[in-house]
């Protein structure tokens, strides 16, 4: 039998309980295709910083290298461990050096989910750039706790690193229905984002089956709330893109339905799925984290890992779910009742 081996990192808060759900769709998923899923949970976290100064091991990185794809929840419990010192030391790392440098967010409305716009019909696949951009990490504070202080955060667009998210971009707008956004600063950043809509404009030359608009990010920003029907494949950089996820996720009906996967399209190194949403501090306790985002996300592992169909079986068991009124409204249901809901639906 086929068997796929993942590695699992449920990180902090509600990473558990959502990682937990998808894991056990995914299980049931296989069986009923005849294929296998064997997990290794990495217990990495801000719990493990707690215990032992950091959020994985040194040698963490190599040591994911072997699974087939990675499954993880959310990263992040700022009470305890700082934000940049949790996220540098876990998840921003993985994407880097795994050369995930495509992180893919579709926003649509699963059946039943009303969302809070009148219009309903739109069909969005963010591609974010997700390894260099503004999020690169290169910068520095001196003079630190004086009056003449400095920090400085500088954004590295680098030709490869722009060139390959756009064509990953133009890829997925010719596998749908043809129409790229591509989202810019250009009025005001004059180095990195008139870079990047020179790369644009260079690959719409070679795409010429792809209608190309470029749109600054704060008219994108409005645009997804009063014409997202408008759009398909939206491309951004790594700050930009991260800030219109979030967007979509409200569009889309909130946090718990953005999925998301960060993908090395050259399939050197593994992929990893995860929910666009932390750790929710603010509710990690409750039993009423909405699943539906992790479990959508394993249906992009599946679907990375080759198993298509089991995939879209998973996708239309979630459409069940929601479309019975299970999950729609954040808060409404457990988390085990839509998990429960969602497995009725597979069987
Ligand atoms: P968040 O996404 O954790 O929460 C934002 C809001 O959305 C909260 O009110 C939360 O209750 C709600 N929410 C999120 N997911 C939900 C779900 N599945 N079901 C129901 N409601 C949900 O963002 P935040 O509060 O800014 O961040 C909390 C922590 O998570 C921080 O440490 C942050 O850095 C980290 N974080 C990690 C990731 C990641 O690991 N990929 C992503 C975003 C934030
Ligand atoms: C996301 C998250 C992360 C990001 C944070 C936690 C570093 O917000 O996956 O969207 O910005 O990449
Ligand atoms: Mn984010």
């Amino acid at each position: 039998m086929k068997t796929h081996n993942i590695a699992i990192i449920k990180g902090d808060g509600i990473g558990h309980p959502v990682v937990d759900a998808a894991w056990e769709v995914l299980q049931a998923v296989a069986t009923q295709s005849g294929f296998a899923l064997t997990g290794t949970e990495l217990p990495w976290s801000c719990a493990h910083y707690k215990e032992t100064g950091v959020m994985m091991p040194t040698d963490g990185i190599d040591s994911l290298r072997k699974y087939d794809a990675i499954l993880l929840g959310a990263v992040g419990w700022p009470a305890e461990v700082p934000d940049a010192v949790s996220l540098h030391g876990l998840l921003l790392p993985i994407r880097k050096a795994f050369d995930q440098y495509a992180n893919v967010r579709p926003h649509r409305l699963l059946p039943g989910v009303e969302g809070p716009l009148r219009r309903g019909g739109f069909d969005i696949l963010c591609i974010r750039e997700n390894t260099e951009g503004e999020y690169a990490g290169a910068g520095g504070r001196i003079h630190q706790g004086t009056p003449q202080e400095v920090a400085v955060e500088t954004g590295i667009f680098t030709r490869m690193g722009v060139e390959r998210i756009l064509r990953f971009a133009f890829a997925q707008a010719r596998a749908r229905r043809g129409k790229l956004a591509s989202v810019t600063k250009s009025n005001a950043q004059k180095y990195s984002m008139v870079f990047w809509d020179e790369i644009t404009r260079q690959l719409a030359a070679e795409h010429p089956d792809v209608e190309v608009t470029s749109y600054h990010v704060d008219a994108m920003a409005a645009r997804m709330v009063t014409a997202p029907e408008s759009l398909d494949v939206v491309v951004a950089s790594n700050l930009f893109g991260d800030i219109l996820t979030d967007l979509g996720a409200a569009i889309q009906g909130g946090l718990g339905f953005a999925a998301s996967a960060n993908l090395n399209p050259d399939r050197k190194a593994p992929s990893m799925f995860e929910p666009v949403h932390g750790s929710a501090p603010d509710i990690a306790h409750l039993g009423i984290a909405n699943p539906i985002a992790a479990i959508w996300s394993g249906a992009m592992m599946l679907e990375h890992l080759g198993e298509k169909a089991a995939a879209d079986r998973v996708m239309a068991a979630l459409g069940d779910t929601t479309g019975r009124g299970i999950g729609t409204v954040p808060g409404k249901d457990s988390t085990d009742a839509i998990t429960a809901a969602v497995l009725s639906a597979l069987s």
